[in-house]
């Protein structure tokens, strides 16, 4: 697998896009978004995305420049219409309004519709938190294809509908939650696939619901199991509740449209810290919080305890320095998509 710098994969994930026709302001926010994924760690929502993106471009499912609009509003609520844009950048605009929102009213919402896919989530709740404000964000995949089996079920029925959250600290790397209500992230049965790797017991079951360790079964009519493993109830019911802020609350409603253009449905709320307590004294309090959980002894096996986001910071600097590494699968599309652009050249893939 090639080994390769942040700053480059950007480069190379920007060049594309904008030869499959995205705004400059789109491709960087794209290509940007995807990378920070991989930084993070999180590499089923990192730049192996780009060409399935540009795919939906050609698809005319994404549609480059889309106006972004808003529906409805108030003081402190807004209902925004991405128009089938990257929601990249339409959701960061729709975060960038709610955060103002918030500065004024200290308690401001959003719900954004026909937008493509939002990527690693963590992303504009992460904005506010730069702001000193406390944000929650959560996502649904519209009417596209369900990949998780609610609790007890052998059929998928909702989608790994994430939940974010962010809170301002005193910490050198944020406090921030950021996790899918599946057992795992739909692209991580991908990356397996792409990787030729087995999965662990208790991700996806196979299409006779039966529970197994194979990534391919889950294309095969597999499904993925709701985060909690035989407490799944839990992950269950709260992908419900995010499909209700984030299917319903929008207006995209539930359940599959057999057309399946993916459409992320989301639902943001932001929280001035300044309208509650001190700033200053809320972000040491918080830095305090997350020493006090990381000071407990480790339990048998464990490295110790990482706060939430903790983990991924740490991954974030490693691959700065080391470089990002891509399965060959991801670079062998790059290379055909840069033929295809005559960029072939220019991004020198080789
Ligand atoms: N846009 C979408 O439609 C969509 C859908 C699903 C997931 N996602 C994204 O996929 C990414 C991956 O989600 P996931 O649920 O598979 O990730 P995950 O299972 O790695 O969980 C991530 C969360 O758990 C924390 N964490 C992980 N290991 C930890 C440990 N050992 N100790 C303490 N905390 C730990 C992380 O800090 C993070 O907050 C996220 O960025 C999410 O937003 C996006």
């Amino acid at each position: 697998m090639p080994t390769v710098t942040a700053d480059r994969l950007t480069q190379i994930g920007t060049a594309l896009l904008q030869a499959a026709g995205a705004t400059d302001d789109e491709a960087r926010a794209v290509a940007i978004g995807c990378v920070d994924a991989n930084l993070a760690g999180h590499d089923s929502h990192g730049v192996i995305a780009i060409p399935t993106y540009i795919d939906r471009i050609k698809a005319g499912h994404i549609m480059p420049g889309a106006p972004w609009t808003i529906v409805q509003e108030s003081p402190t609520t807004t209902v925004i219409d991405g128009h089938w844009g990257f929601g990249f950048h339409v959701n960061a605009k729709a975060m960038a309004l709610t955060i103002e929102k918030a500065r004024t009213a200290n308690v401001a919402a959003c719900t954004v519709f026909r937008q493509s896919h939002v990527g690693r989530l963590a992303a504009y709740p992460l904005m506010a938190m730069r702001q000193g404000m406390i944000a929650i964000a959560t996502a649904d995949s519209g009417r596209s294809p369900k990949h998780v089996a609610p609790f007890g079920g052998r059929e998928a029925r909702l989608g790994t509908n994430p939940l974010a959250i962010a809170v301002p600290s005193d910490l050198e790397a944020p406090f921030y939650l950021d996790m899918a209500t599946s057992a795992v992230a739909a692209g991580k049965i991908q990356l397996a696939v792409a990787r030729g790797e087995q999965i662990p017991q208790g991700w996806i079951i196979d299409a006779e619901g039966r529970h197994t360790t194979d990534p391919t079964q889950y294309r095969k009519g597999g499904a993925l199991l709701p985060l909690g493993g035989s407490e799944g109830y839990k992950g269950s019911g709260l992908a419900a509740m995010v499909e209700v802020l984030c299917g319903l609350l929008t207006g995209l409603g539930f359940g599959v449209e057999p057309t399946g253009r993916h459409n992320d449905g989301v639902f943001m709320a932001v929280f001035n810290v300044a309208a509650f307590r001190p700033l200053q004294q809320f972000k040491r309090e918080v830095a305090e919080f997350a020493h006090y959980l990381k000071s407990t002894p480790p339990s048998d096996g464990s490295s110790g305890v990482f706060y939430p986001g903790e983990l991924e910071s740490i991954r974030a600097q490693q691959r700065r320095r080391d470089g990002i590494a891509i399965e060959n699968a991801t670079w062998d599309n790059f290379k055909a998509l840069a033929a295809e652009y005559n960029l072939a050249s220019t991004l020198d893939l080789a």
